[in-house]
């Protein structure tokens, strides 16, 4: 029997993905103007209003140096928008999926993180996210706490886009080359969530709680730059330089790696990780047409 799912955060990357999406369910995606989720007074009429049966939260502060210097809004959002959901889904009686980071790990370690390793984030983005996660867990039980990474797509701002711009100014492009992680496309996310929604609404038995959603292989941000040029039209004479990260000083400190090991999906959910390159033709033949 369809239900309903209510999408926070419908204008961003993931969230348009998820409003845009094939369902067998009422989608109810509302933008940032529609809900706020740092406006707590405005959530409870709003869950009311459209009474979902599951809420997915796709909104998110993303703008990982800015966060540096915006330390409030980004906890705002991150932490207290988070937790706000949380409560107006736990006074509902309805569960609630929310997307997370690579970020919360300090990236100090090798091989690949698992859900319960020890959360360490080296950023006030990363800080956010890990506090909204905490308000999560404290404020709702029946909740997933999806953490993924290196996220693009074709609309929104990405890495993707991003290096296609770049591409097109400059003759030779200097790319960091040891920052170890995993691509992810947010249409990718968008199924996994969905594909959890469906599985609740049809009534199987959830195992709630926090897993590691990526794409693969890993890779680094230069061997991402390399597969982008490769594939997309009219770059072959563009240079493209491997640098370390202390020849691109950021604001924000980012992890060595941040690979996420995706077992636990796999072993609960049936859920395998997609490969970034295919997911990466279907972006790049999407901005052709549409971009
Ligand atoms: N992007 C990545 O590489 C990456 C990596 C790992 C994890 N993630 C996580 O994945 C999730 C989705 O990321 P994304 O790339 O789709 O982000 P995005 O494109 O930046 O979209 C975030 C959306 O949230 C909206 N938003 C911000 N504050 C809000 C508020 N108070 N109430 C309601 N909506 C609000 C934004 O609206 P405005 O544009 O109007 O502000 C935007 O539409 C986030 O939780 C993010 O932390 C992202």
């Amino acid at each position: 029997m369809p239900g309903s799912i209510l999408i926070a955060g419908a204008g961003g990357q993931v969230g348009h993905e998820l409003a845009t999406a094939d369902s067998p369910h009422q989608l109810i995606a509302l933008p940032r103007s529609q809900l706020d989720i740092s406006d707590s007074s405005q959530l409870g009429a709003v869950i009311d209003k459209h009474s979902p049966d599951i809420v997915i939260n796709a909104a998110a502060y993303t703008q990982v140096d800015r966060a540096e210097e915006d330390r409030d809004n980004a906890f705002t959002i991150n932490r207290d928008g988070v937790a706000n959901l949380a409560r107006a889904c736990e006074q509902a009686g309805i569960p609630l999926l929310h997307i997370s980071t690579d970020y919360v790990f300090s990236g100090d370690e090798t091989g690949a993180y698992r859900e319960d390793d020890e959360i360490a984030p080296r950023s006030v983005y990363g800080a956010s996210k890990a506090a909204g996660e905490v308000e999560l867990r404290l404020a709702l039980e029946r909740h997933i706490n999806l953490r993924t990474s290196w996220v693009f797509s074709a609309t929104g701002g990405n890495f993707v886009k991003t290096m296609l711009r770049l591409g097109n100014e400059r003759d030779e492009l200097g790319i960091i080359d040891d920052q170890h992680g995993c691509p992810t496309s947010a249409r990718s996310i968008a199924g996994v969530l969905l594909s959890i929604a469906d599985s609740y609404l049809r009534g199987d038995d959830i195992e709630w709680g926090t897993y590691h959603f990526c794409s693969q292989p890993e890779t680094t941000w230069c061997g991402f730059a390399r597969e982008i040029f490769r594939l997309a039209d009219g770059y072959q004479n563009l240079r493209i330089r491997a640098i370390p990260t202390s020849e691109y000083p950021t604001p924000a400190a980012r992890p060595m790696n941040s690979v996420l090991d995706c077992g636990k999906l796999k072993a609960s959910f049936g859920y395998s990780q997609p490969g970034w390159v295919d997911e990466l033709r279907l972006v790049l033949e999407e901005l052709r047409i549409f971009g």
